[in-house]
């Protein structure tokens, strides 16, 4: 497999179905004739979205933003991921907003990893720091401490499955976007401790996350070790993410 940029926008709480099926007819329009194998583009609409989305997508692929860790059950307000797995490809797990908001802890993520696994989903586990354990030298730490729980138990077959998102806590939605060099430095950090974890780790995909937008995303994933971009807030409008789309086909891929 060539080296590919994935670009994912991760819609959170935003957009009805009728506002979801409007953005990817746009987008699969704007994409007719963008001739590119190098990129693939990922949508984590809202669980609502996923079907309208994934029967309408076509170069764009769809992903859920959360799953349970049950396949089904007494389990209320939750979507399990024999729900998902005939909707979307991938899901996201562990973002900033899941941990903090909804105190999820590395074990609940572990065993979501999991059961994504179990059910063919492709898992996009989601790490970073907060300022504070920035300003404390913790950064590495911290995403050992991620990485090491969010992967207990798995096989190096099925860690090879997974896609991997750094986003610094203190860089979503806050404008403040982690410098290249910064961002840079971590990616070779998470490829490093994956190394020690499975053969050939340079199969792994490894996204940045955090107030990316068109004028910082070609820098960003111009760097060896970033692979890709998640992204919120520059997702929502489709001349925005599509942009970013164009602007990361610039990238030369080694
Ligand atoms: P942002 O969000 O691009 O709005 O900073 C990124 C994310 O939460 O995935």
């Amino acid at each position: 497999m060539g080296k590919i940029i994935f670009i994912a926008g991760n819609w959170k709480m935003n957009k009805t179905v009728d506002q979801t099926v409007e953005f990817f007819k746009n987008l699969e329009d704007k994409l007719i004739g963008f001739n590119n194998t190098n990129i693939s583009i990922v949508i984590f609409p809202s669980f609502i979205s996923l079907d309208a989305a994934n029967k309408i997508s076509n170069k764009v692929k769809v992903g859920a933003q959360n799953l349970h860790t049950r396949s089904s059950g007494a389990y209320t307000g939750e979507v399990s991921p024999v729900m998902l797995k005939d909707i979307c490809e991938y899901v996201l797990i562990g973002h900033s907003e899941r941990r903090h908001i909804f105190k999820e802890n590395n074990e609940l993520i572990n065993k979501k990893v999991k059961i994504a696994l179990e059910y063919g989903l492709k898992p996009v586990l989601c790490m970073g720091e907060t300022k504070e354990e920035r300003t404390a030298q913790q950064t590495f730490e911290v995403l050992r401490t991620q990485i090491n729980s969010g992967l207990k138990d798995l096989s190096a077959n099925q860690i090879g499955k997974l896609i991997f998102a750094y986003e610094p806590v203190w860089a979503i939605g806050t404008g403040d976007t982690a410098t290249p060099d910064q961002a840079q430095n971590v990616h070779k950090f998470i490829r490093e401790l994956l190394k020690s974890k499975i053969k050939n780790p340079y199969d792994f995909l490894i996204l940045y996350g955090g107030s990316v937008k068109p004028d910082n995303c070609f820098q960003l994933l111009s760097q060896p070790d970033i692979d890709g971009a998640l992204i919120g807030g520059a997702s929502l409008q489709v001349e925005v993410f599509f942009d970013i789309i164009q602007k990361s086909n610039k990238v030369e891929l080694s």
